[in-house]
């Protein structure tokens, strides 16, 4: 609900548990007055004073006035250059040199449903939304900058988004266009970030705000493994079932930069959009530039609760599937089977061997086309590799669906190698500096997706590939972070502009293909997890959460990744052991439980495994079908901390609370074990439970006594305790 007030221009934004409010003051500078736990109504700017600050200017208007200065009061969207030397959000930088804006409210729209950004991916929805336009005006810039508000009450969102667009004559060229600022009246907040490498994604780390700056980013091209566009600032007593904590996510996929000041009077400001490094985007008079949007949820009883509604709202309102309202088939991927070596004979045996455990489709992955026999040659030539593959996709596809199974493609179309028919016939479409030897990521370049021509044809040849047979699942995937960032298709003065053109230029390619493929379900990959965004996200609604296929690892990543992401987004596979990222034997059925967790399927040679295994196998697959429902659309409950306790445990609770699917994890195990009793959530306190078809468990007492776990034996145990609540 978007409250107004004309008489005090004051803006209140009320979601089912919480309030977000701003004020626009004598002065007409919006202030932002307020963002917790729900309130009834009220002005909160009654929270800000104004005091004889030194070194904190005055605005010119205020006369004499001494008191008041924008170093110091909350505002709703930092600017720069007149009077905030706090971080700003917007910089930009005018034909006379300065950098300087200075923004005043010129007034409002309001409107039910939720608005949407073009070429941008951004939350969707109907008659649940509702949409705020504040408009603000820098006079002397001639600049109008809109911030965009998108409420959805129900899960607790508040979506933001700027416009910034150039009234005036002449050309302005902006350096920061921040998506959000948030700021807040109190210095004893701690920040969240998700961080880590390649195949080992999302570890979180919370520290409190020290005074100055703070913060993550990413200047690779892509979101990235080491830091996820995605923070929490929460109080310091904030837990996973209590406490106050706010997340911020960007629905972005390249450069990105999340920063937190602590500044000099105890107050903090949050910063989050496009990351300002080489980033300069010019506005020639008439144009506008469109920010990626951010997502805010404050939860009023710690992160649990703040992870579920983001889940909730990521599944109904973001996720495009086009299997949704269907059960997605478990797959089996050809990858750690054999990397680069196979041919369609092989390819046929490892899909003869899955079908009859209940896997229903077959990724073929990288090394089908061109002559990709290791990482070093052909990306950019999309043709199928005949000695390989001989009589082409069409005999290959039909030989996969008369095992009954379907069929998916891998595929890299930002990349190229230098060893390609693509890079010889066109080295300029390769980003790379003139004069400048680039630098190689394994062993390839990133193609110029900001430049129409290049996408065009990319778009082409993997159109022809996609046509040319029954294809319904692409893995499309990006192995390297950008360097010499340089287009040839712009002029010097607009090279800031390339890497966010970029990722417009991926977003744009992707939504082709959704659009011209309907049925065909798109997996996102970076080397993993290098692009596990929002933004990527929109486009390709699960992920491969990361090339660490190790359960024990994969228990850890997939912890920090559901901090935000729900769990049907994570591609998660059981592999071979010892596994081949750190050598680590696990058993089977830990290997199928942590895997389960997501959206589900196996990655190694299933025509090598015993007869006990398969028999293991056949059941993984039937449980996973039958806790489906479960998976992709309960609610998801973190039970243990991988990262500090030696059990890992997390539960999935349909919405009605009728049925619940718990697994638990045990690390290394040591001689004479403690008994442990796993406290479980989200149940219903007055239903009983049955427990694996047995029993009779009340809910509160599961909760707050806890199940007993049998003792481990031997290292990496797991249980699954499927609960359903009895019939009275
Ligand atoms: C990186 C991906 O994450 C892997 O799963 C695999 O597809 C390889 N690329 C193929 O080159």
């Amino acid at each position: 609900m978007i409250v107004y007030d004309a008489a005090s221009r004051l803006f209140t934004l009320h979601t089912q548990n919480t309030t977000y409010q701003m004020k626009a003051d004598e002065y007409g500078v919006l202030l932002h007055t307020y963002y917790g736990p729900r309130l009834s109504g009220g002005d909160l700017s009654y929270l800000i004073r104004g005091a004889d600050r030194g070194f904190s200017p005055n605005p010119n208007e205020t006369g004499h006035c001494r008191t008041y200065s924008l170093d110091t009061l909350p505002q709703e969207y930092s600017t720069c250059g007149v009077g905030d030397f706090r971080l700003p959000s917007l910089e930009p930088e005018l034909t006379d040199g300065s950098h300087a804006c200075d923004l005043r409210y010129t007034g409002f729209e309001r409107w039910n449903g939720k608005y949407a950004l073009e070429g941008l991916p951004a939350f969707f929805g109907g008659a649940q939304w509702q949409t705020l336009v504040i408009f603000l005006e820098d006079a002397a810039a001639h600049l109008r900058v809109e911030l965009y508000y998108g409420v959805l009450e129900e899960h607790d969102l508040i979506t933001r988004a700027v416009r910034i667009l150039n009234r005036g004559k002449s050309s302005v060229r902006l350096r920061q266009a921040a998506s959000v600022c948030l700021d807040f009246q109190r210095g004893d907040l701690e920040m969240m970030t998700f961080n880590g490498r390649h195949a080992m994604e999302r570890c979180p780390s919370r520290a409190p705000l020290r005074p100055g700056v703070q913060g993550v980013g990413s200047i690779r091209g892509a979101s990235s493994h080491q830091h996820n566009p995605f923070v929490i600032l929460c109080e310091p007593a904030c837990g996973e079932d209590y406490g106050l904590c706010w997340g911020a996510m960007l629905l972005y996929s390249g450069n990105f930069q999340a920063q937190a000041e602590r500044s000099q009077f105890e107050d903090s400001r949050l910063v989050m959009g496009i990351n300002p490094y080489h980033f300069c985007y010019t506005l020639s008079p008439g144009e506008s530039f469109i920010t990626p949007e951010a997502a805010l949820i404050c939860s009023p009883c710690g992160f649990g609760q703040m992870s579920r509604q983001y889940h909730r709202a990521i599944r109904t309102h973001l996720l495009r599937d086009p299997m949704a309202g269907t059960q997605k088939p478990v797959l089996v991927n050809n990858w750690e089977a054999t990397y680069f070596d196979f041919d369609s004979e092989a390819l046929v045996r490892l899909a003869q061997a899955a079908a009859p455990l209940g896997i229903g489709l077959f990724v073929m992955d990288d090394g089908w086309f061109g002559r990709r026999d290791s990482d070093s040659s052909s990306l950019g030539d999309w043709q199928v590799n005949s000695e390989k593959l001989p009589g082409g996709l069409e005999a290959l596809v039909s030989r996969i669906k008369a095992l009954g199974m379907k069929f998916g493609i891998w595929v890299e179309p930002e990349m190229v190698n230098e060893d390609s028919a693509l890079y010889q016939a066109h080295p300029d479409w390769a980003l790379k500096i003139p004069g400048r030897p680039c630098a190689r990521g394994r062993s390839q370049l990133v193609l110029d997706f900001s430049r129409q021509d290049v996408r065009e044809h990319i778009y082409g040849a993997l159109h022809a590939i996609l046509a040319s047979a029954d294809i319904t699942y692409v893995k499309w995937d990006m192995n390297r972070s950008l360097s010499d960032v340089w287009s040839a298709a712009l002029p010097p003065e607009r090279q800031g502009e390339v890497y966010h053109r970029y990722v417009l230029g991926v977003y744009e390619l992707l939504e082709r293909f959704r659009r011209d493929f309907p049925h065909v379900l798109i997996e996102g990959c970076s080397g993993g997890g290098g692009r596990f965004d929002a933004g990527m996200l929109y486009y390709t609604p699960q992920i491969w959460c990361s090339d660490n296929t190790d359960a024990i690892d994969r228990l850890r990543i997939q912890y920090g990744t559901s901090f935000c992401y729900p769990p049907c987004t994570m591609g998660a596979h059981v592999s071979a052991v010892p596994n081949d990222q750190n050598g680590r034997v696990t058993p089977l059925e830990t290997r199928g439980i942590a895997a389960m967790s997501g959206a589900f399927g196996y990655e190694m040679d299933l025509s090598q495994t015993t007869p006990q295994d398969r028999a293991v196998i056949q059941k993984q697959t039937a449980d996973y079908r039958a806790y489906y429902s479960l998976i992709h659309q309960g609610d998801y409950y973190r039970l243990s901390d991988p990262f500090r306790d030696p059990l890992t445990a997390w539960a999935h609770v349909s919405q009605d609370k009728r049925e619940a699917l718990v697994s638990a994890v045990y690390g290394t195990v040591h001689a004479a074990p403690p008994f442990t009793a796993l406290k479980l959530k989200g149940l219903d306190p007055a239903q009983h439970y049955q427990i694996n078809g047995a029993g009779s468990w009340p809910g509160d007492a599961l909760m707050q006594a806890g199940y007993p776990l049998p003792l481990p034996w031997g290292d990496y145990q797991a249980f699954q305790l499927h609960l359903c609540a009895i019939e009275e």
